[in-house]
């Protein structure tokens, strides 16, 4: 079997993606129309052409423009169903995906319009294509320590359908510290946590969230690299880190995808996986990304397999399942 077709083989554990960042040009103006409201773009090809990002604020800046457009339950919906629909052709069997209550809720729209839609497409998703997935709230890091725990509160009685809390937006001025005692509480109420340090921060952002926030993985956390004392430790500690190569070429993190530290990191051995952030913003979906690091960093099969098998031990599934996973992938030739 060739390296493309191995990797559509492979089945995989998605741990980094914002449902909010799936969202296709298709799909926004569709839900725009049924919902009559405006969108700057006057076609697909304008959407498409406005996502010339070079840092990770001006993509920002657009990606919470598009999502002024999910209003109802059902649009969160079938959101989130266009994107299993991603994962059932690239195997993904399983993903733990981010969803950004702040972005919806500052708009007036009801934390329960959103996690129920999200709910339901999960639901359908387990029983149309044996997917399976949890949902990770995460807390928008450019607004306050008091917005994170008023949305905290806001998700207590929904804690049986959210598995963990995580950080994400602007990451430069707004280190994990910041939320040093919202994940304090979080972790109380028997969330799991996780946050994104080490994309655009430095190495001692990835320090404070493992240290402050006691996080269980490190979304990005590629510029550990320049930590070696770091890199000590998130080896020690089988730290995992959620990779993200094709959004670390759109958003300028690296300048092109064969300097990207993802095969040095693994054969350093850091516990590293493959995700894609923001598919339908960063040109690609799971195996888009795996097929782009392949070919520019001319991944081996058994580098390929490490990849996936860390994507299901890093996951919050159980150790029954994550050992099921492990051993067929190991049993791929
Ligand atoms: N980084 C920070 N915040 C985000 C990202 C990201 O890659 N995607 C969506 N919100
Ligand atoms: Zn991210």
């Amino acid at each position: 079997m060739n390296q493309l077709d191995f990797i559509r083989a492979l089945p995989k554990a998605e741990l980094h993606v914002h449902i909010e960042g799936t969202f296709e040009p298709e799909l926004m103006f569709a839900i725009a129309q049924r919902n009559e409201v405006e969108i700057p773009y006057k076609s697909v090809e304008e959407v498409k052409q406005a996502y010339n990002f070079h840092n990770l604020q001006s993509f920002l800046d657009i990606y919470y423009a598009g999502a002024n457009v999910l209003i109802h339950e059902q649009d969160f919906y079938d959101l989130a169903w266009a994107y299993f629909e991603k994962c059932a052709e690239d195997k993904v069997v399983h993903t733990e995906m981010f969803f950004d209550p702040q972005t919806h809720t500052d708009r007036g729209i009801a934390f329960s319009t959103v996690i129920n839609g999200l709910q339901r497409a999960c639901d359908d998703a387990k029983e149309k294509f044996g997917i399976s997935s949890h949902l990770i709230m995460c807390f928008l890091r450019h607004l306050s320590e008091e917005a994170a725990f008023e949305t905290l509160e806001q998700a207590l009685p929904y804690k049986d359908q959210i598995i963990g809390v995580g950080l994400d937006s602007s990451e430069v001025g707004h280190p994990p510290s910041k939320f040093e005692r919202v994940f304090a509480k979080a972790r109380e109420a028997g969330f799991l946590v996780v946050a994104h340090a080490g994309e655009e921060g430095p190495a001692e952002y990835v320090w404070e969230a493992l240290d402050l926030l006691k996080v269980n993985r490190i979304d990005h956390g590629v510029r550990s690299e320049e930590d070696e004392t770091l890199m000590a430790r998130l080896i020690a500690e089988k730290m995992p880190l959620t990779v993200c190569p094709l959004s670390n070429l759109k958003l300028c993190v690296v300048d092109d995808m064969a300097k990207h530290n993802i095969r040095r990191l693994l054969q350093k051995g850091v516990h590293v996986t493959v995700n894609s952030d923001d598919p339908s913003y960063f040109g690609g979906y799971m195996n888009d990304n795996f097929i782009a690091i392949t070919e520019a960093l001319d991944l081996t099969k058994d580098e390929l397999k490490q990849l996936a098998i860390n994507s299901f031990e890093a996951s919050f599934i159980s150790d029954d399942e994550k050992q099921k996973w492990s051993e067929q992938i190991q049993a791929m030739a």
